[in-house]
Protein backbone atom coordinates (compact mmCIF):
# COMPACT_ATOMS: atom_id res chain seq x y z
CA UNK A 1 0.00 0.00 0.00
CA UNK A 2 1.39 3.62 -0.67
CA UNK A 3 1.76 6.00 1.78
CA UNK A 4 -0.59 8.74 1.04
CA UNK A 5 -0.19 12.79 1.84
CA UNK A 6 -2.66 15.91 1.72
CA UNK A 7 -1.10 18.55 1.00
CA UNK A 8 -2.87 21.91 1.92
CA UNK A 9 -1.24 24.78 -0.67
CA UNK A 10 -0.41 22.20 -3.26
CA UNK A 11 -1.08 25.08 -6.18
CA UNK A 12 1.81 27.39 -4.75
CA UNK A 13 5.84 27.11 -4.60
CA UNK A 14 6.49 24.53 -1.96
CA UNK A 15 3.57 22.74 -2.48
CA UNK A 16 4.06 21.84 -5.97
CA UNK A 17 7.95 20.86 -5.29
CA UNK A 18 6.38 19.05 -2.35
CA UNK A 19 3.68 17.00 -4.33
CA UNK A 20 6.33 15.43 -7.04
CA UNK A 21 9.16 14.81 -4.00
CA UNK A 22 6.64 12.57 -2.36
CA UNK A 23 5.08 11.20 -6.23
CA UNK A 24 8.47 10.27 -7.06
CA UNK A 25 8.76 8.40 -3.17
CA UNK A 26 5.79 6.75 -4.13
CA UNK A 27 3.43 8.18 -2.33
CA UNK A 28 -0.15 9.02 -2.99
CA UNK A 29 -0.46 12.45 -3.25
CA UNK A 30 -4.18 14.98 -2.19
CA UNK A 31 -4.51 18.21 -2.42
CA UNK A 32 -6.36 20.55 -1.25
CA UNK A 33 -7.33 23.59 -2.77
CA UNK A 34 -9.63 26.42 -3.13
CA UNK A 35 -12.93 26.39 -5.24
CA UNK A 36 -11.88 29.36 -7.12
CA UNK A 37 -8.82 27.61 -8.56
CA UNK A 38 -11.08 24.83 -10.40
CA UNK A 39 -12.35 27.57 -12.40
CA UNK A 40 -9.44 28.91 -13.67
CA UNK A 41 -6.85 26.06 -13.93
CA UNK A 42 -4.68 27.93 -16.16
CA UNK A 43 -3.58 30.52 -13.80
CA UNK A 44 -4.12 28.94 -10.72
CA UNK A 45 -3.27 25.36 -11.61
CA UNK A 46 0.18 25.96 -13.28
CA UNK A 47 2.73 25.49 -10.55
CA UNK A 48 1.01 21.70 -10.62
CA UNK A 49 0.06 21.47 -14.43
CA UNK A 50 2.25 18.94 -15.47
CA UNK A 51 1.22 16.66 -11.98
CA UNK A 52 -2.35 16.48 -13.63
CA UNK A 53 -3.51 13.08 -13.42
CA UNK A 54 -0.81 12.18 -10.42
CA UNK A 55 -2.24 13.96 -8.24
CA UNK A 56 -6.15 14.24 -6.40
CA UNK A 57 -7.65 17.79 -5.86
CA UNK A 58 -10.09 18.40 -3.14
CA UNK A 59 -11.90 22.07 -2.70
CA UNK A 60 -12.17 23.48 0.18
CA UNK A 61 -11.82 26.73 1.95
CA UNK A 62 -9.21 27.79 4.99
CA UNK A 63 -11.73 29.77 6.06
CA UNK A 64 -14.49 27.10 6.28
CA UNK A 65 -14.03 24.64 8.90
CA UNK A 66 -16.84 22.44 7.51
CA UNK A 67 -14.98 22.27 3.82
CA UNK A 68 -11.96 21.16 6.05
CA UNK A 69 -13.89 18.52 7.86
CA UNK A 70 -15.63 17.23 5.12
CA UNK A 71 -12.21 16.17 3.12
CA UNK A 72 -10.45 15.38 5.80
CA UNK A 73 -13.18 12.82 6.47
CA UNK A 74 -13.35 11.82 2.97
CA UNK A 75 -9.74 11.62 1.94
CA UNK A 76 -7.75 8.80 3.61
CA UNK A 77 -4.29 9.99 4.07
CA UNK A 78 -1.42 9.25 6.62
CA UNK A 79 0.26 12.68 6.87
CA UNK A 80 -0.57 15.90 6.28
CA UNK A 81 1.78 19.04 4.92
CA UNK A 82 -0.29 22.33 6.21
CA UNK A 83 1.44 24.65 3.79
CA UNK A 84 -1.86 26.73 2.52
CA UNK A 85 -1.59 30.46 3.86
CA UNK A 86 -1.02 34.60 3.22
CA UNK A 87 2.49 33.80 2.81
CA UNK A 88 3.39 37.63 1.69
CA UNK A 89 4.27 39.98 4.71
CA UNK A 90 3.89 43.18 3.09
CA UNK A 91 0.49 42.45 2.52
CA UNK A 92 -0.38 41.68 5.73
CA UNK A 93 0.68 44.76 6.70
CA UNK A 94 -2.27 46.17 4.15
CA UNK A 95 -4.30 43.51 5.30
CA UNK A 96 -3.55 41.89 8.86
CA UNK A 97 -7.08 40.21 9.89
CA UNK A 98 -7.09 38.48 6.88
CA UNK A 99 -3.87 37.04 7.26
CA UNK A 100 -4.62 36.38 11.16
CA UNK A 101 -8.27 34.30 9.71
CA UNK A 102 -6.25 32.48 7.30
CA UNK A 103 -3.12 31.74 8.90
CA UNK A 104 -4.31 30.89 12.59
CA UNK A 105 -8.12 30.23 12.00
CA UNK A 106 -7.71 28.08 9.31
CA UNK A 107 -4.18 25.99 10.96
CA UNK A 108 -6.47 25.77 13.61
CA UNK A 109 -9.47 24.16 11.78
CA UNK A 110 -7.12 21.80 10.00
CA UNK A 111 -5.72 20.64 13.47
CA UNK A 112 -9.03 20.22 15.17
CA UNK A 113 -10.55 18.07 12.33
CA UNK A 114 -7.55 16.18 12.56
CA UNK A 115 -7.80 15.66 16.26
CA UNK A 116 -11.56 14.45 15.58
CA UNK A 117 -11.31 12.01 12.10
CA UNK A 118 -7.24 11.25 12.36
CA UNK A 119 -5.41 11.53 15.71
CA UNK A 120 -2.88 9.15 14.36
CA UNK A 121 -2.09 11.58 10.91
CA UNK A 122 1.53 12.69 11.08
CA UNK A 123 1.25 16.92 10.86
CA UNK A 124 3.44 19.37 9.36
CA UNK A 125 3.49 23.06 10.32
CA UNK A 126 5.07 25.39 8.00
CA UNK A 127 6.56 27.66 10.79
CA UNK A 128 8.91 30.90 9.33
CA UNK A 129 11.99 32.59 10.13
CA UNK A 130 9.83 35.36 9.95
CA UNK A 131 8.94 34.39 13.80
CA UNK A 132 12.02 35.72 15.16
CA UNK A 133 12.14 39.18 13.46
CA UNK A 134 14.05 41.28 15.56
CA UNK A 135 16.40 38.24 16.23
CA UNK A 136 17.58 37.82 19.61
CA UNK A 137 20.55 35.84 19.04
CA UNK A 138 22.17 35.13 15.89
CA UNK A 139 22.53 32.30 14.02
CA UNK A 140 18.93 31.33 15.08
CA UNK A 141 17.80 27.82 15.80
CA UNK A 142 14.96 26.04 17.35
CA UNK A 143 15.76 27.84 21.09
CA UNK A 144 15.94 31.59 19.68
CA UNK A 145 13.12 33.35 21.39
CA UNK A 146 10.55 34.87 18.87
CA UNK A 147 9.99 38.84 18.16
CA UNK A 148 7.61 38.69 15.40
CA UNK A 149 7.62 42.29 13.52
CA UNK A 150 4.73 41.87 11.08
CA UNK A 151 0.82 40.65 11.20
CA UNK A 152 2.48 37.56 9.22
CA UNK A 153 5.21 36.79 11.57
CA UNK A 154 2.65 37.50 14.60
CA UNK A 155 0.38 34.67 12.82
CA UNK A 156 3.11 32.05 12.22
CA UNK A 157 3.93 32.17 15.70
CA UNK A 158 0.35 31.75 16.85
CA UNK A 159 0.35 28.85 13.85
CA UNK A 160 3.68 27.47 15.85
CA UNK A 161 1.62 27.11 19.51
CA UNK A 162 -1.72 25.74 18.08
CA UNK A 163 0.81 22.89 16.65
CA UNK A 164 2.42 22.62 19.35
CA UNK A 165 -0.05 22.47 21.79
CA UNK A 166 -1.84 19.58 19.97
CA UNK A 167 0.94 18.01 20.35
CA UNK A 168 1.84 18.31 24.20
CA UNK A 169 -2.27 18.28 24.94
CA UNK A 170 -3.65 15.58 22.58
CA UNK A 171 -0.25 13.50 21.82
CA UNK A 172 -0.52 14.30 18.01
CA UNK A 173 2.49 14.07 15.89
CA UNK A 174 3.00 17.51 15.57
CA UNK A 175 6.06 18.82 13.81
CA UNK A 176 7.19 22.98 13.03
CA UNK A 177 9.90 23.47 10.36
CA UNK A 178 11.24 27.03 10.55
CA UNK A 179 11.82 27.65 7.14
CA UNK A 180 13.97 30.40 6.47
CA UNK A 181 13.49 31.94 3.04
CA UNK A 182 13.52 29.70 0.21
CA UNK A 183 12.71 30.45 -3.18
CA UNK A 184 13.35 29.77 -7.25
CA UNK A 185 11.96 29.88 -10.27
CA UNK A 186 8.17 28.94 -9.29
CA UNK A 187 8.16 31.74 -6.92
CA UNK A 188 5.72 34.00 -6.75
CA UNK A 189 6.52 37.57 -8.61
CA UNK A 190 5.66 39.81 -5.58
CA UNK A 191 8.93 38.28 -3.25
CA UNK A 192 11.97 40.25 -3.64
CA UNK A 193 14.12 37.52 -5.34
CA UNK A 194 11.77 36.73 -8.51
CA UNK A 195 10.87 40.58 -8.73
CA UNK A 196 14.51 40.68 -9.49
CA UNK A 197 15.01 38.19 -11.95
CA UNK A 198 12.31 38.77 -13.53
CA UNK A 199 12.91 42.72 -13.38
CA UNK A 200 16.21 41.92 -14.85
CA UNK A 201 15.17 39.48 -17.59
CA UNK A 202 12.69 42.09 -18.77
CA UNK A 203 15.21 44.78 -19.11
CA UNK A 204 17.71 42.48 -20.54
CA UNK A 205 14.83 42.34 -23.53
CA UNK A 206 13.91 45.90 -23.56
CA UNK A 207 10.47 45.68 -21.82
CA UNK A 208 11.45 47.43 -18.80
CA UNK A 209 13.62 50.01 -18.29
CA UNK A 210 14.34 49.67 -14.53
CA UNK A 211 13.25 47.98 -11.03
CA UNK A 212 11.23 49.47 -8.38
CA UNK A 213 12.48 48.31 -5.06
CA UNK A 214 12.03 48.67 -1.34
CA UNK A 215 15.45 48.48 1.21
CA UNK A 216 18.31 46.41 -0.46
CA UNK A 217 20.17 46.24 2.70
CA UNK A 218 18.03 44.06 4.50
CA UNK A 219 19.57 40.16 4.91
CA UNK A 220 18.34 37.26 4.25
CA UNK A 221 19.40 32.86 4.46
CA UNK A 222 17.89 32.38 1.05
CA UNK A 223 18.21 28.70 0.10
CA UNK A 224 16.33 26.42 -2.94
CA UNK A 225 12.78 25.70 -2.22
CA UNK A 226 12.93 21.76 -3.96
CA UNK A 227 16.04 21.52 -1.49
CA UNK A 228 13.40 22.61 1.60
CA UNK A 229 10.69 20.15 0.88
CA UNK A 230 12.62 16.97 1.36
CA UNK A 231 13.05 18.35 5.00
CA UNK A 232 8.90 18.56 5.24
CA UNK A 233 9.25 15.22 4.61
CA UNK A 234 11.90 13.82 6.36
CA UNK A 235 10.85 15.55 9.85
CA UNK A 236 7.56 13.56 9.35
CA UNK A 237 9.64 10.38 9.41
CA UNK A 238 11.45 10.69 12.67
CA UNK A 239 10.14 8.40 15.46
CA UNK A 240 9.15 11.21 17.67
CA UNK A 241 7.69 14.71 16.64
CA UNK A 242 10.06 17.94 16.60
CA UNK A 243 10.57 21.24 15.62
CA UNK A 244 13.56 21.96 12.90
CA UNK A 245 15.24 25.21 11.73
CA UNK A 246 15.74 24.67 7.89
CA UNK A 247 18.43 26.91 6.95
CA UNK A 248 21.89 27.56 4.77
CA UNK A 249 23.42 29.11 7.50
CA UNK A 250 25.00 31.94 4.89
CA UNK A 251 22.80 35.34 4.56
CA UNK A 252 23.23 38.14 2.11
CA UNK A 253 21.80 41.48 1.16
CA UNK A 254 18.89 41.87 -1.34
CA UNK A 255 21.53 44.22 -2.81
CA UNK A 256 23.78 41.03 -3.25
CA UNK A 257 20.86 39.01 -4.90
CA UNK A 258 20.36 41.99 -7.79
CA UNK A 259 24.20 41.90 -8.36
CA UNK A 260 24.31 38.34 -9.10
CA UNK A 261 21.10 38.49 -10.90
CA UNK A 262 21.72 41.49 -13.28
CA UNK A 263 25.31 40.08 -13.42
CA UNK A 264 24.25 37.06 -15.25
CA UNK A 265 22.68 39.11 -17.73
CA UNK A 266 25.78 41.30 -18.38
CA UNK A 267 24.07 44.31 -16.41
CA UNK A 268 25.10 46.60 -14.13
CA UNK A 269 21.82 46.96 -11.24
CA UNK A 270 23.05 50.29 -10.18
CA UNK A 271 22.49 51.57 -13.75
CA UNK A 272 18.65 50.25 -13.16
CA UNK A 273 17.34 49.68 -9.74
CA UNK A 274 15.97 52.48 -8.41
CA UNK A 275 14.65 52.44 -4.68
CA UNK A 276 10.74 53.31 -3.80
CA UNK A 277 9.88 53.70 -0.34
CA UNK A 278 6.40 52.60 -1.20
CA UNK A 279 8.30 48.81 -0.74
CA UNK A 280 9.27 49.92 2.21
CA UNK A 281 8.13 47.87 5.48
CA UNK A 282 6.29 49.99 8.05
CA UNK A 283 8.74 47.27 10.80
CA UNK A 284 11.80 45.80 8.86
CA UNK A 285 13.65 42.36 9.79
CA UNK A 286 16.93 43.47 9.28
CA UNK A 287 18.92 40.02 9.13
CA UNK A 288 17.87 36.45 9.54
CA UNK A 289 20.55 33.66 9.05
CA UNK A 290 19.36 29.97 10.68
CA UNK A 291 21.53 27.36 12.29
CA UNK A 292 20.67 23.82 10.81
CA UNK A 293 22.64 21.76 12.99
CA UNK A 294 20.04 19.80 14.38
CA UNK A 295 18.54 19.13 10.70
CA UNK A 296 21.91 18.20 9.75
CA UNK A 297 21.81 16.11 12.71
CA UNK A 298 19.03 14.19 12.93
CA UNK A 299 17.28 14.50 9.43
CA UNK A 300 20.66 13.88 7.54
CA UNK A 301 19.46 17.04 5.92
CA UNK A 302 21.71 19.55 3.55
CA UNK A 303 21.12 22.43 1.48
CA UNK A 304 22.32 21.22 -2.20
CA UNK A 305 22.14 24.88 -4.04
CA UNK A 306 24.01 27.82 -3.41
CA UNK A 307 23.13 31.41 -3.48
CA UNK A 308 24.77 32.03 -7.30
CA UNK A 309 23.05 28.64 -8.85
CA UNK A 310 19.88 30.08 -7.41
CA UNK A 311 19.87 33.51 -9.09
CA UNK A 312 21.62 31.61 -12.10
CA UNK A 313 18.45 29.11 -12.53
CA UNK A 314 15.68 32.08 -11.92
CA UNK A 315 17.24 34.26 -14.44
CA UNK A 316 18.07 31.72 -17.12
CA UNK A 317 14.10 30.17 -16.33
CA UNK A 318 12.74 34.09 -16.70
CA UNK A 319 14.02 34.55 -19.27
CA UNK A 320 13.07 31.48 -20.96
CA UNK A 321 9.29 31.96 -19.71
CA UNK A 322 9.66 35.72 -21.65
CA UNK A 323 9.85 33.48 -24.49
CA UNK A 324 13.61 34.11 -25.11
CA UNK A 325 16.56 31.88 -25.34
CA UNK A 326 19.13 32.53 -22.42
CA UNK A 327 22.01 34.38 -23.16
CA UNK A 328 24.22 34.08 -20.01
CA UNK A 329 27.11 35.51 -19.13
CA UNK A 330 30.63 33.56 -20.24
CA UNK A 331 28.36 31.66 -22.31
CA UNK A 332 28.97 33.56 -25.46
N1 LIG B 1 8.79 41.74 -1.64
C1 LIG B 1 9.69 42.73 -1.72
N2 LIG B 1 9.57 43.66 -2.73
N3 LIG B 1 10.68 42.80 -0.80
C2 LIG B 1 11.59 43.79 -0.93
C3 LIG B 1 11.53 44.75 -1.94
C4 LIG B 1 10.47 44.69 -2.89
O1 LIG B 1 10.34 45.50 -3.79
N4 LIG B 1 12.60 45.58 -1.79
C5 LIG B 1 13.29 45.16 -0.73
N5 LIG B 1 12.69 44.08 -0.19
C6 LIG B 1 13.13 43.36 1.03
C7 LIG B 1 12.03 43.21 2.09
O2 LIG B 1 11.89 44.44 2.82
C8 LIG B 1 12.61 42.05 2.90
O3 LIG B 1 13.52 42.54 3.85
C9 LIG B 1 13.36 41.21 1.85
O4 LIG B 1 13.46 42.01 0.68
C10 LIG B 1 12.71 39.90 1.49
O5 LIG B 1 11.34 40.11 1.18
P1 LIG B 1 10.42 38.96 0.54
O6 LIG B 1 11.05 38.40 -0.67
O7 LIG B 1 9.05 39.54 0.39
O8 LIG B 1 10.43 37.78 1.62
P2 LIG B 1 10.38 37.79 3.24
O9 LIG B 1 11.78 37.47 3.71
O10 LIG B 1 9.71 39.00 3.76
O11 LIG B 1 9.43 36.54 3.55
C11 LIG B 1 9.60 35.30 2.88
O12 LIG B 1 10.38 34.42 3.66
C12 LIG B 1 9.78 33.98 4.87
C13 LIG B 1 10.76 33.04 5.57
O13 LIG B 1 11.77 33.80 6.16
C14 LIG B 1 8.20 34.73 2.59
O14 LIG B 1 8.34 33.60 1.76
C15 LIG B 1 7.52 34.28 3.88
O15 LIG B 1 6.29 33.63 3.58
C16 LIG B 1 8.44 33.30 4.62
O16 LIG B 1 7.86 32.87 5.81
Amino acid sequence: MPRKALITGITGQDGSYLAEHLLALGYEVHGLIRRVALEEPERRLSRIQHLAGRIQLHAASLESYPSIFHVIKRVDFDELYHLAAQSFVAESFADGFSTMNSNINGTHYVLAALRELRPACRFYFAGSSEMFGTVQASPQNESTPFHPRSPYGISKVAGFHLSTNYREAHGMFCCNGILFNHTGPRRGFEFVTRKITRGAARIKLGLDRELRLGNLDARRDWGHAADYVRAMHLMLQQPEPADFVIATGISHSVRQFCQLAFGELDLDYREFVKIDPQFYRPAEVDLLVGDASKAHRLLGWQPTCTFAELAREMVAADLETLGKTPILAGTG
